[in-house]
């Protein structure tokens, strides 16, 4: 087996090959005048593990090439992010399923799909070959403890993030809760823990991907006008768009973390041995 992998997830490709303890294929990425991308890997295996976070277009047209270049009996594409995935139906006429387009092209010449905490295991179905998602829950669970927070109450900013939550606090045996939006008037919203109080409380919010920060920054000023004596982020899959770290900052969050799913100052912890345990179970 040989690990190869698309521009900006050569980090976590190299981290994946350590793990595996296999070779990591070198490719030359560059561009022609006119803008199109070329990539050139170095040689392949029968099987070959093709490591790339869906980003950015540039990012889905490397996969594309790296797939094609990639002529093993048997390829393996890891998605550790997958974008587009929140567009997951049709919410208006004449849109499209975003998921199911991306799904359909990466999975026309792999024989398997990995991917990390997807937003919508749903999608999975897209790519028409077998597919699987990984929750990094030991990995948050260990990166919050080794942080030494003192007795973290673990909060999910929506219902939708509260299964994740819950079994973080599973894993670290800590409490947790999921926070509720309640309309007060037509413009103000207030959101608090659907169950426990937040007071003097050192608030863990764990999500799948920050964006805008826009979710988060409202939940902390929330929690700390409730009486939260801190509040902390953990995220999967940091994409922190511009603006979105000072949002968060301003918001009163005092750290932010995000795996290496997609690599950034903020990744401060590895799911890299979560992929290479699946690859091996493959
Ligand atoms: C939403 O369903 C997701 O789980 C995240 O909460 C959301 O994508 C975060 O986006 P933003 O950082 O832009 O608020």
């Amino acid at each position: 087996m040989k690990v190869v992998g698309t521009q900006k997830s050569q980090i976590l490709a190299s981290r994946i090959a350590r793990e595996l303890d296999e070779e990591l294929v070198t490719t030359r990425f560059s561009r022609f005048p006119d803008g199109e991308h070329y990539l050139q890997t170095g040689s392949l295996d029968d099987r070959t593990v093709i490591v790339g976070s869906l980003t950015d277009s540039d990012a889905l047209i490397q996969l594309l090439l790296l797939i094609d270049a990639c002529q093993a009996s048997e390829n393996i594409l890891v998605l550790p992010y997958m974008g587009y995935a929140r567009q997951d139906k049709q919410f208006n006429p004449g849109e499209p399923i975003s998921a199911r387009a991306i799904g359909r092209a990466l999975g026309a010449e792999v024989s398997r799909v990995i991917t990390v905490q997807v937003h919508e295991p749903g999608v999975l179905t897209h790519f028409g070959v077998p597919a699987t998602t990984l929750s990094p829950v030991k990995d948050v669970t260990r990166f919050i403890t080794t942080a030494g927070f003192s007795d973290p109450l673990i909060l999910a900013p929506d219902v939708g993030a509260e299964r994740f939550a819950a079994a973080i606090a599973r894993e670290g045996r800590w409490e947790h809760d999921h926070l509720i939006k309640t309309r007060i008037t037509g413009e103000e919203v207030r959101m608090e823990p659907k169950r426990l109080a937040v007071e003097q409380r050192t608030a863990v919010i764990v999500d799948d991907i920050i964006s805008t920060g826009g979710t988060l920054a409202t939940a902390s000023r929330m929690l700390l006008d409730q009486g939260a004596r801190a509040v902390h982020a953990v995220c999967v899959h940091g994409i922190f768009t511009g603006g979105a770290y000072a949002l968060l900052i301003n918001a009163g969050i005092v750290g932010v973390a995000a795996s290496d799913t997609i690599e950034s100052g903020y990744s401060r912890y590895s799911v890299a041995a979560d992929i290479a345990q699946a690859l091996k179970e493959c």
